[in-house]
């Protein structure tokens, strides 16, 4: 069986073969951390996108949408935090000259540890079978009772550090975890510095004055600084929201494992402005919310968590992250975070505007209150191929590499296939996707082998195959072929539409979100 490592590799290659994703300007041996998605992968994206933003602003009438420029005035980042705040702490080995995050450095030495102890209970586990209980394993055996003590200590002493800030006793830590360089497998470290992730450039020629001006490193300042317009021009009353999709971009210095962590990526926020004291509700039912619109794509209840946050930024009483389960591990999809008035009283200090909202129904004024959801669309992305990604050993000793992509995210609905590249098959192939194309992506294939067309659609997560074949041209019916089940059916023309559209409808999920408690 492959480990999980050969997987993750296995995916992303899929990804290039397949026409999800490539590497950024390919043809100069590409830029690192900078990746451009293909003909299969911009839909599949579209569709992610798609879902998310009817989610919000389809099933709430009280969250509207904005588009902000990428280009904000310079005091935006001032005001934030981040230009005096948004730093990673990094460090250099001498030996490779490579550069990497410290604070990634410990948390990959704390999941080495949570890994021998998840090692040593798969042993027993299979040592002892169903009567194997883990709970008091964990509480008895001596070697994980040893590295649970090692692993707290750890944690606590990193929690510490990073809380304070403070770069010698991160450096301190890996000294004494003896953590190498993966390249050059020394401890020749130098020590650990602030580094900024905004990328800046110049606006304006030099004559002029030029001023320096970031690219965003969140979508979220752009709500922050139009919640006066949208609020006002839109009449809107507490509690609202306001949703935007948009590129942020960070100068990462860890920059692996493929779409996880990129220096131009797009996120999908939405600022939730409410009464202040109202916040931990909000903040609960929106975590909540938020699960849902995760599992109702199917892909198993199990593959998600909450990982509540010990460490909060100075601004936030509350926050989580919701994760998957990656190849690599539980990795942070999306966070919910309750920012209080953070952002709107930090730009009303630094654009001397008033920034509040006058409550009817108590005839006072205040600085709403900012619940903020908060997931990048190619994490997302990620998660969902991850998800889908599976080998099937078929009867026969075939495998089949199948995407059992959520339908309505899959790139393409439908792949009309003539049986024959003759006897008027291809003409009533196409009629047949003439009838189909307004509604759902479709594609023709009438190359190769029926075999080798599905497997084609398998490995690009296309749920539905249509045959026609020489019957056809007498009863009107195609054989429909089902992706996850390789199962075959016979149906009317006039019947396609229908299924099709009961399996890719996103209202569908929509009433599931809603009707789930
Ligand atoms: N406005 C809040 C904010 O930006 P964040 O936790 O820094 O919070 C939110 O980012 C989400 O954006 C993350 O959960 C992740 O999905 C995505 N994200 C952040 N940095 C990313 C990167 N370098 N590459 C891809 N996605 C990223």
């Amino acid at each position: 069986m492959a480990t999980q490592e050969e997987t993750f590799k296995k995916i992303v290659a899929h990804c290039k073969e397949y026409g999800f994703v490539f590497p950024s300007s390919e043809i100069y041996d590409g830029l690192a951390a900078v990746y451009d998605y293909g003909q299969n992968g911009v839909e599949l994206k579209n569709n992610i996108k798609r879902y998310w933003w009817d989610s919000m602003t389809l099933l709430h009438e009280n969250i509207v949408g904005i588009d902000a420029a990428i280009f904000m005035h310079p005091t935006v980042w001032k005001a934030s935090g981040h230009v005096d705040a948004f730093n990673d702490p990094l460090i250099d080995n001498r030996d490779s000259k490579k550069r990497y995050r410290a604070d990634v450095l410990i948390e990959e030495q704390l999941a080495k540890i949570e890994e021998k102890i998840n090692k040593e209970i798969e042993k027993a586990h299979k040592r002892f079978g169903d009567a194997f209980d883990e709970a008091q394993f964990r509480a008895t055996n001596a070697r994980v009772l040893e590295h649970q003590a090692h692993f707290d200590a750890l944690h606590q002493r990193y929690s510490d550090a990073m809380n304070k800030m403070d770069l010698d006793e991160l450096k301190q830590i890996i000294l004494d975890e003896e953590i190498v360089c993966p390249i050059s497998g020394t401890r020749n470290w130098t020590d650990v510095r602030q580094f900024n992730l905004m990328f800046s450039t110049e606006m304006g020629s030099t004559a002029d004055g030029a001023m320096r001006v970031y690219l965003r490193p969140e979508t979220a300042q752009g709500i922050f600084v139009n919640y006066l317009n949208v609020q006002k021009t839109g009449r809107m009353k507490l509690p609202f929201g306001i949703a935007q999709i948009g590129k942020a971009f960070r100068n990462e210095i860890v920059a692996r494992q493929f779409i996880f962590r990129m220096r131009e990526f797009e996120q999908m926020e939405m600022q939730f402005f409410i009464k202040p004291g109202t916040e931990l509700d909000w903040f609960n039912h929106w975590k909540q919310f938020r699960l849902k619109w995760h599992k109702a794509l199917g892909l198993g209840d199990d593959k998600y968590r909450f990982h509540d946050h010990e460490k909060l930024a100075h601004y936030a009483n509350a926050a989580t992250d919701i994760e998957f389960q990656m190849p690599f591990g539980f990795k942070e999809v999306e966070g919910i975070h309750s920012r209080t008035n953070f952002d709107l009283s930090q730009h009303a200090k630094y654009s001397g505007k008033k920034i509040e909202y006058f409550d009817p129904e108590t005839n006072t004024s205040y600085t709403p209150y900012v619940i903020e959801t908060s997931i990048g669309v190619d994490r997302m992305f990620l998660s969902i191929l991850c998800g889908a990604y599976k080998e099937e050993q078929l009867e026969g000793g075939d495998t089949r590499v199948v995407l059992n992509l959520p339908p309505v995210l899959a790139p393409v609905k439908a792949c009309v296939m003539p049986l024959v590249r003759k006897d008027g098959l291809p003409e009533k192939a196409r009629e047949i996707m003439d009838m189909l194309k307004f509604d759902f992506h479709t594609t023709y294939d009438e190359k190769d082998s029926i075999g080798k067309r599905y497997r084609r659609q398998d490995a690009i997560g296309t749920p539905f195959c249509i045959t026609v074949d020489h019957d056809t041209l007498e009863d009107n019916c195609v054989t429909i072929r089902f992706r996850d089940t390789m199962e075959q059916e016979r149906v009317k023309i006039d019947d396609l539409h229908d299924i099709i559209r009961k399996a890719t409808d996103m209202k569908v999920l929509f009433r599931k979100i809603m009707n789930s408690n």
